[in-house]
Formats: C-alpha cells, sequence, structure tokens
C-alpha cells in the first residue's frame, strides 16, 4: 500500500454531490489533478477525433418515447451477460496503463466494479498483477486479450487468468496499428512510459504543477512494465512506447481458434463494426462481440457505435449477445443502447476520469452516477424494467435501420 495516499473517505468528499453531478465533472476534476499527458491520453482519440466526437454526440439522434401515467414505484437494473449476473447494466471496459491514472489503478477499479455488482474488464497493458486484482474484487472479472508478446507468452497469460478465475475472454480486434493518438505525442507519453529522463526533460513542467500525482506516481514505484506480459528470460514486458506496442497486437480470425483453444471458454471480440464482421465472429466461435471502435481511438471517421449497434444487432438475429461501448456519459445512453437490441453497454473514460480524480472513490462515483441517472431515466420513461427495454422506446432516423 501506498502510505501517505488520501484515505477514501477524504478522496470520497472531494468527488460528493453536489460539486460532482455528471461523469463531465469528473471529467474537469481528473484535468485538476493528472499531468497534461496522463490528462491527454484519457481524453483523446484519433488523428481529427471526428469518431471520438461522434461517439457521444450520436446519442442524440435517438429520442426517447415514454410512457406516460405509468407508475414505476421501483426500477430493476439487473441484466445477464453470458450467463453471469449483474446487478447493473454496464461494465467497465478493459482501459490500458490505469495504473498512470492512480496508484494500483486497475485493483481499484476492478474492486469498486465488484462493490457495485458488475463487472470489470481488465486490459492486457495494465500495471497490476492479474492475481492481485482478483484478489481485491469478489465480483466478475473479464481479461482482455492482446497479443504483444506472441502466442506462447499470450498462451501463459491465458492460463493464468483461467487459473486466477477470469470468467470470459475479451480479444480486441480493432489494433493492426496503433491510431495517431496526436495528443500523446504532443504532451509526451513515449518519454513517460519509457522512463527517459532527457526526452522527458521538454515536458517536465507539468509534473511540477501536478505535485500530489507525481508524488503519488513515484511512491507507487513509477510503475512501467505490464506484468502479465511475462517474456521469457526478460519478465515483465516493459511499457515502451504505446504505438509500437500495438503494432504487434494483429489479431487475424485464425488467431482467434488458437485463443479459443487456449482459453476453453467463453470468448467475446471486441471491435466489430461491421454485421458482416459479427458473423465472422460468430463463426470463429464467440460468444459476443463488443460494438466498439475503441472510443474513437483508432480509425477516425467510423460511425459512432451506437450508429453501428443496429446492423450488428440484425446480423447475429440473436445468436449470439451483443454488447456496444463508446461515447457513454448519461444513464439515458445506457437505456438507448439497451432498446437498440445491446445486451449491456461497456463504460470507458466515464470510470477512468473517476479514477483520475480520485481514485476508487472516484470510480465508485461515475458508477453511481450512471446507475441513478438509470433509475431516473427508467421513471420517467414509464419502465420498471431492464428486461423490458425494446425499440419501442425510442426514435432513430430512418436509414439506421434500413
Ligand atoms: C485511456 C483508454 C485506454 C484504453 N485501453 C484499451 C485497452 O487496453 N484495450 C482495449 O481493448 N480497449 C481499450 N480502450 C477502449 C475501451 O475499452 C473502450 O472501447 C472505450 O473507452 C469506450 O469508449 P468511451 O471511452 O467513450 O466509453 C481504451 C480506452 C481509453 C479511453
Amino acid at each position: 500500500m501506498v502510505r501517505h495516499m488520501r484515505s477514501d473517505a477524504s478522496l470520497a468528499r472531494t468527488v460528493a454531490f453536489p460539486r460532482v453531478i455528471n461523469i463531465e465533472d469528473l471529467r474537469r476534476l481528473a484535468r485538476r489533478r493528472l499531468p497534461s499527458v496522463v490528462f491527454a491520453y484519457i481524453d483523446g482519440g484519433a488523428e481529427d477525433e471526428v469518431t471520438l466526437h461522434e461517439n457521444v454526440r450520436a446519442f442524440r439522434d435517438v429520442a426517447f418515447r415514454p410512457r406516460q401515467c405509468v407508475a414505476v414505484p421501483s426500477c430493476d437494473l439487473r441484466t445477464t451477460v453470458l450467463g453471469t449476473p449483474l446487478a447493473l447494466p454496464f461494465m467497465l471496459a478493459p482501459v490500458g496503463f490505469c495504473r498512470m491514472f492512480y496508484p494500483r489503478g486497475e485493483f481499484y477499479a476492478a474492486r469498486e466494479a465488484s462493490a457495485a455488482g458488475t463487472g470489470y474488464i481488465l486490459s492486457t497493458f495494465s500495471g497490476t498483477r492479474l492475481e492481485e486484482v482478483r484478489e481485491g474484487a469478489s465480483g466478475p472479472l473479464w481479461y482482455q486479450l492482446y497479443v504483444p508478446g506472441g502466442r506462447a507468452v499470450a498462451e501463459a497469460t491465458i492460463a493464468r487468468a483461467k487459473a486466477a478465475g477470469f470468467g470470459a475472454l475479451v480479444v480486441t480486434i480493432d489494433t493492426p496499428v496503433a491510431g495517431l493518438r496526436e495528443r500523446d505525442f504532443r504532451y509526451g507519453v513515449r518519454p513517460l512510459l519509457q522512463g527517459n529522463v532527457w526526452s522527458s526533460l521538454p515536458h517536465v513542467g507539468q509534473f511540477i504543477r501536478r505535485p500530489r500525482w507525481t508524488m503519488d506516481f513515484i511512491a507507487d514505484g513509477s510503475p512501467r512494465v505490464f506484468p502479465n506480459v511475462e517474456l521469457p528470460g526478460i519478465g515483465a514486458m516493459p511499457c515502451g512506447d504505446v504505438g509500437g506496442l500495438l503494432e504487434k497486437t494483429l489479431v487475424t480470425w485464425e488467431d482467434l481458434r488458437w485463443m479459443h483453444d487456449a482459453w476453453k471458454g467463453p470468448l467475446i471480440v471486441k471491435g466489430v463494426h461491421t454485421g458482416d464482421d459479427a458473423r465472422r465472429a460468430i463463426d470463429a466461435g464467440a460468444s459476443a462481440v463488443v460494438v466498439s471502435n475503441h472510443g474513437g481511438r483508432q480509425l477516425d471517421g467510423v460511425p459512432a457505435s451506437i450508429r453501428a449497434l443496429p446492423e450488428v444487432v440484425t446480423a447475429v438475429n440473436g445468436q449470439i449477445e451483443v454488447l456496444v461501448d463508446g461515447g457513454i456519459r448519461r444513464g439515458g445512453d445506457i437505456v438507448k443502447a439497451i432498446c437498440l437490441g445491446a445486451r449491456a453497454v461497456l463504460i470507458g473514460r466515464a470510470y477512468a476520469w473517476g479514477l483520475g480524480a480520485a481514485g476508487g472513490p472516484g470510480v465508485a462515483r461515475a458508477i453511481e452516477i450512471l446507475r441513478t441517472d438509470l433509475i431516473r431515466t427508467m421513471r420517467l420513461l414509464g419502465c420498471d424494467s431492464m428486461a423490458k427495454l425494446d425499440r419501442s422506446y425510442v426514435d432513430t432516423p430512418r436509414d439506421w435501420t434500413a
């Protein structure tokens, strides 16, 4: 445990109502605590960030059709994903480098997801050992796989995740190369991750301006390795530069076969945009797909995830479950996604900003904001259960379902 860190109670006060009312407030506080480079890493997207912004904006094209004069004294937010019961219709998406946002970030994010009765997906690009994350979390955990160390290294990690009790393997397929995240270069993400003092010099002012974060990062051991990617003869893989790492993580449909054989459990394909690819995922043995554009961080110019969802839902035709992520900032966005056929959604930045703002209590606050949003929205909509949501509760532009 990092000694000088603030207590959970004191952190919780920093994100309490009414200082923090919505997710955007958490973003504002994250910006205040984090050096520019870390905030930019969370916040930014690829190239012109068209898809990043479109992910959020497109929810506005979906309009509710409420049923009035319906008493909704209580609201059932429960669902199941791949047979696993969840208290909430959203899970925490895999987000790399969480330990850069807050000491032992993955540990706290997973702990808070469990406390709220939902699941957490641990990224391969994490700074905390998967066994430690498992120890702190009583709820469902899934492991997100990249293969930067090659097949044998990935198979060893898969075996570890299985032994530790992770329930599903999430294979991300949208990173054949890294998207051009321009903000990362401007603020110096590479020197920070490489720990290169000389090339960090031009960027050093931002760390001086954020002494609390800097002290936390140093006290946490300035983590710059991925302890879940064990390279033979070397040990934990150094973070190096994100772009270079992603280029080593190309996954083809053929690879899904060996991943499936190694995992021997539910496999989820994350990063599907089209009905054709969703059907390919079914053929490759996927139990679910995640309609996702990586939060607008990869191919700029693809449509918003919520826009791509109806095509995928139609193509899948109930054969497997469909999840979606991208741009979810309000509980109402989650309701819209479920009306359009998603089994549940994943949230990324919404909790990453919370973690950056105030560690575990910041994540708990993000979850709580979305939970209360969900209940309010459902009551206003006149619907008492997630299971009863369907397309009749929303209107979409006509060409969405053509
Ligand atoms: C800072 C950051 C790091 C991410 N790292 C990963 C990762 O390691 N693996 C992965 O599959 N997706 C990663 N993603 C994508 C998320 O899993 C998710 O698809 C995306 O954040 C959803 O969009 P939202 O942030 O608008 O909710 C990352 C996203 C962010 C914002």
